[in-house]
This record gives structure tokens, sequence and C-alpha cells, in this order.
């Protein structure tokens, strides 16, 4: 997700001051590494976050202008050299996003001389905008050159030693906020490091450019044209401005879903061929086409991902898959061999049994791979291989988008490995054709959040809830239980629908509310005899349905409803209103649902 905060003014304020408290307030959006550039001091960068970079920046350290960073790794390890800014000769930017072409620039900016010092895709920008610049002698024309060649998603500040004053922002999927002062403008991904210089913003929009100096700002689309658009008045504090003006994180990553799917699946399908391209296990591609049995270690939110990976993995991979608690597995005897792949899933790479699950199995010679949230974590260095979420940090100790994430990336393994053997191309094309569609129908699920407000009242009295679910549903089912217990403190339970007659459904009476996940998939009509025998014994039913299905409203007190997709992908879908259930629920009882107590966001403890 990455912080950017850039500065320029005549004021006489000291660039560095204003740049380095305004990196406190985007420390949300990454803490892995930080940076700043001033013209008249250089660079200064370095692994972790702003305690770190100011201990680091000397008492001389100013300036009248410059630019600053906080990282959350994409590409290359949260180190020193791979923090931002990058420079190359008089240019020096920050950036948030993923140049996806960045291989294929590199290998031209070598040919043309340049050398690189960093593995990060961002230092290609800079070395292109010092190539036009060669040529074209204005930044501006040299800046709009370049980012004309970038394919990908980018926040970017730049700054050219050449005209110190001056700043260049611009936006293509990842936010920019400018700061409109008197005598003074800033550039930043949200408003938070702003409003306490000037509460007048301007959001760029994709496609636009800005060019700052203290007296100026001038807005213009790639194409050079002018964008007359009036700066807005904003009355956030700056806690708001970090939630995108939610009221909780939670929420805003509950939100974020679509835009996760798609950063998650990010030049890493090939439709045509009905395959997966997944850079982060070509080094062990030989390996996996051999192995014979998977075991996924993981815990909390990530198991449940790992249950649900499960059946996409037998189902459409052939390979057969055990998903263990990494708590569990660490002190059992498990029987691994050189055949078997250990997958830990972790969304903070930090969580202590998974780690040690990892290594347990790298002991007994497995392959150990990672789907791993956070860059440069243990698990993901500890592993032999693996694949990056890429879902931006997750602040709420609730994970919601990460398990979102989690799903797709499992989704594209089982795509990579099926195609490894028996998976034909065709089922491959319609798995990676409905992954595309996905973030369209979650902004539709999302768009219909108001009603789970209309439930989570409707329901508040409730000391007790179920969750009920079958095959791809039933680890959702759990997921929907413990979203609901660890910010709300209520008893819930997730239990696989099959199971309610061997125990649970004699709990069940009028105060006892079932959440039943019944849309349309290959054991639909189970469920919904199930749901007959829930309401047989009063228990009041809100039902997770497929859109059009009007059947099963008769039978429901509440229904819900999400578009049809294919049911191994259908949890990522489902998952949603369980979240946002258990969002407004807790909301509801008074609740602060990103500080949930007894909790912490990564347990490295046991
Ligand atoms: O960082 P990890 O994904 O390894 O964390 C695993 C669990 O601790 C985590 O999912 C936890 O269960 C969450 N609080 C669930 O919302």
């Amino acid at each position: 997700m990455c912080g950017i905060f850039a500065y320029t003014g005549q004021n006489g304020k000291d660039a560095a001051k204003v740049l380095l408290d305004g990196l406190v307030s985007l420390e949300y959006r990454g803490y892995d590494s930080a940076g700043i550039f001033t013209p008249e001091s250089g660079v200064i960068k370095t692994p972790g976050a702003v305690a770190e970079l100011r201990k680091r920046v000397p008492k001389k350290y100013s300036g009248k202008s410059g630019i600053a960073h906080l990282r959350w790794a994409t590409h290359g390890e949260p180190t020193k050299v791979n923090a931002h800014p990058h420079g190359s000769g008089a240019i020096w930017l920050v950036h948030n996003g993923i140049i996806e072409n960045f291989k294929e620039l590199k290998k031209k900016l070598v040919t043309k001389g340049h050398a690189f010092v960093s593995d990060s895709d961002t230092e290609i920008l800079a070395h292109l905008i010092e190539e036009h610049l060669k040529r074209e002698r204005s930044f501006e024309k040299a800046t709009l050159k370049a980012l004309k060649e970038v394919r990908g998603t980018y926040g970017v500040a730049i700054q050219y030693k050449g005209e110190p004053e001056k700043l260049i922002a611009a936006r293509m999927g990842s936010p920019i906020v400018l700061g409109i002062g008197k005598g003074e403008h800033f550039i930043a991904s949200d408003p938070s490091p702003i409003l306490k210089h000037t509460k007048k913003v301007l959001f760029l929009n994709d496609g636009e450019v800005a060019v700052l100096t203290p007296k100026s700002h001038t807005v213009y689309k790639l194409s050079k044209e002018i964008v007359h658009r009036m700066p807005e008045e904003l009355d956030w504090s700056a806690e708001e401005a970090q939630k995108g003006g939610y009221e909780h994180f939670m929420l805003k990553e509950i939100m974020e879903a679509p835009e996760v799917v798609v950063n998650t699946l990010r030049g890493r399908l090939i439709p045509e061929k009905g395959m997966a391209k997944l850079g982060g296990l070509e080094a062990v591609a030989k390996e996996l086409a051999n192995i014979e049995r998977i075991i996924i270690v993981a815990c909390g939110t990530a198991y449940y991902a790992g249950l649900i990976g499960e059946y996409m993995l037998e189902e459409f991979a052939g390979i057969p898959v055990e998903v263990e608690l990494g708590s569990e597995f660490r002190y059992r005897s498990p029987v691994l061999n050189q055949r078997t792949a250990v997958i830990a899933i972790s969304q903070s790479g930090e969580t202590l049994d998974t780690l040690e699950a990892v290594r347990e199995g790298k002991r007994k010679g497995a392959l150990t791979l990672g789907i791993v949230n956070a860059v440069g974590s243990t698990i993901a260095r500890e592993t032999d291989a693996g694949v990056y979420n890429h879902a931006g940090p997750e602040i709420g100790v609730a994970s919601t988008k990460a398990f979102v994430s989690q799903l797709i990336a499992l989704a594209l393994f089982t795509i990579f490995l099926g195609r490894q053997r028996e998976m034909s191309v065709k089922t491959g094309r319609e798995i990676a054709k409905e992954l595309k569609a996905l973030p369209k129908k979650l902004e539709k699920v999302l768009a219909g959040r108001k009603e789970f407000e209309k439930f989570a009242k409707k329901y508040k009295n409730a000391r007790d809830f179920l969750f009920i679910g079958r095959k791809y549903n039933n680890p959702v089912a759990f997921e929907g239980a413990l979203k609901l217990k660890e910010i709300s403190y209520i008893h819930a339970e997730g239990y696989g629908a099959g199971e309610m007659k061997h125990g649970p459904i004699a709990m069940i009476d009028k105060d006892f509310p079932t959440f039943a996940i019944a849309t349309k998939d290959s054991v639909y009509e189970k469920n919904v005899s199930n749901i007959h025998e829930l309401k047989a014994r009063k228990g009041p039913v809100i039902v997770l349905a497929t859109e059009g299905d009007k059947e099963i409203a008769k039978l429901a007190d509440d229904v819900v409803y999400v578009p049809k997709t294919l049911e191994m992908l259908s949890p990522i879908l489902n998952v949603v209103p369980l979240q946002l259930f258990a969002y407004y629920f807790a909301k509801g009882k008074g609740l602060n649902p990103d500080r949930p107590r007894n909790l912490a966001k990564s347990v490295t403890v046991e």
C-alpha cells in the first residue's frame, strides 16, 4: 500500500520536519522501510518505520522542499537499498503501486547504460524519466513521456534537482491527494498528513498529473489537456482521513475486497491459455510437478482459507491435501517426505505456530511454500518459495481482505498445479474468466452493505449464533462464526450443515438464530433440507442465497443475495456478507471492531 508525502513551500518551514512529522500519520499504510529526500541535503533511507528514520536524519538535514515515503514491500525485500526514494541522476521519486512491465523497461534501460542498485520496480521509473530528460530537457515533458510507457499502477511524487521548488505528482490506480496551502503545496497518499497544514485538498483521478510549486498547482491529463477542478474543503480529522472516511479500518478493509482481488491477480493469469503465471514458484516448478501430497499449515482465518484450498486443490489439481493447525502440526509426528509440499498461509508471515510448522516441514525434507501478505516476513524468508498476496497492510485485528486474497492465491495455485497435471485448458480458462469477473461482483455485494446494519439491529439481542454451510462453504461458516465472536464477544459456532443432526440442532429454539449459506451449487438441495429442519424447531434463519432465488425467501426469515459464480470461487463472494454482518453487529453493540479485547494482530508467541 505504501505512504507518500511531499512538500514544497516558501514560508520558511523546514521541509524535513514537515515530512517526518507527516509520515507518522501514514504509518498505518506501511512500516517496513522509510526514506526522505531533499535537494539540499540528499537521501536517507532505512529499514523500519519513522522512528528509525528520525534516528538517522542528522540535525543539520533540511530543505525547502522534499519527498518522503513509508514502504509496504511488493517487489524486493524490505531493505535499505529497496526503500524509497529511488533516484537516477537528478531525478528522485517515491511510489505506491506496482510497475508491471518493469522487467522489459529495465532491459531497455540497461542497454542504454543505466545501472540499477535495487530490486525495486520503482527505480525503473526514475531511470526512465532521466533517460527522457536527456532529450526533452523539460522535467514535465520527460515525466509525461515516461508515465506513458509504464504499465501497472502508480501514485508518485517526483522531484528534479535542477528545479528544486517543483514537484510532480501522478496517479494511476493508487491514490494521490494534493494539499493546497498558502505559499505551500503538498502531495500525499491520503489527506492525513496534510490536514494540519491546510483543509483544502484536490484528489487526483487516474491518468492525471499535477505540477506543483510553492505558489501554483496545475493538473493535466496524460494527454497534456489541462484539468479545471476546484479544490474541496475537508473537515475530516487525521484519523478519519487514514480510514478513507470510513468509521473503522475493518470496514475500510472489507470495502477493499474488489481492489484486493485485482492486486492479487495482477500479472498472474494467462486467461487464453487457462494458466497461472506465478513468478514466485518458477524456481521450484519441477519439484511441484512431482509432489504427491500437500499439507497446508495455518492458524485462525488463514486456516479456514486453507480448508477451502483443500477442496479446490483436490477437485481441480487432483492432489491429496491435508490442512493442519500450526499449533497441532508442530507437536505431533507428521510423516513427510520430499514428495510432500508444506504450504504455510499467513497474513503477517510472523505467526509463531505457522512458522514452527514450516520449520518442522523443512526438518523432515518437505518442500516448503508460503502464501504470505507481509513481504520479507519470517515465513516468506524461511520457505523455499511462495506467492505474495499483495493485499496491502491489514490493520483491523479481524482479518478480512487478507482472507479474500488468500482464496485468490489458492485459486491461482490450483490452476498452476492443476495445469501441470490433468486440468484441461477449458477448465483453466473457465476459472480464469470467473476470477476476472469477481471484482465487479464483489462491488455489487458491498453496495448492499446497509442491509447488514438492519440485520445486526434485528438480531442484536441474540446471545448465540450458528453459521452453517457445506462443501466449499463449510469453512466459510467457520470464518463467519470466528468474525462474530472475535469482535462482538458473543457465542458463535460454525458447523458443517450436514452435522446439525449429529448434535448441534438440539440447541435450536426461537432465540437461537442461524446464518445459513445456501447459494446455488452442487449441495444446494441438501442445504435447503437443513434450513427446513431449523425452521421446524422455530429457529430464526438468515439465508445467504444466489441472486434470483425467490423460493428460498419463502423459507427464510431474512435473505441476503450474492451474484452467481463458480462453486469453487463462491467463498470469495459469500464471506463478505458475513464480515459485514459481524462488523455491524459489533458496532451496534457499541464495540470498537478494530480493537477487540484480548487479541493481537499477529500472534508471535505460543
Ligand atoms: O497473520 P496470520 O494470518 O498468520 O494470522 C493467523 C491468525 O492469527 C489470524 O487469522 C486471526 O485468527 C485473526 N484474528 C482472525 O480474524
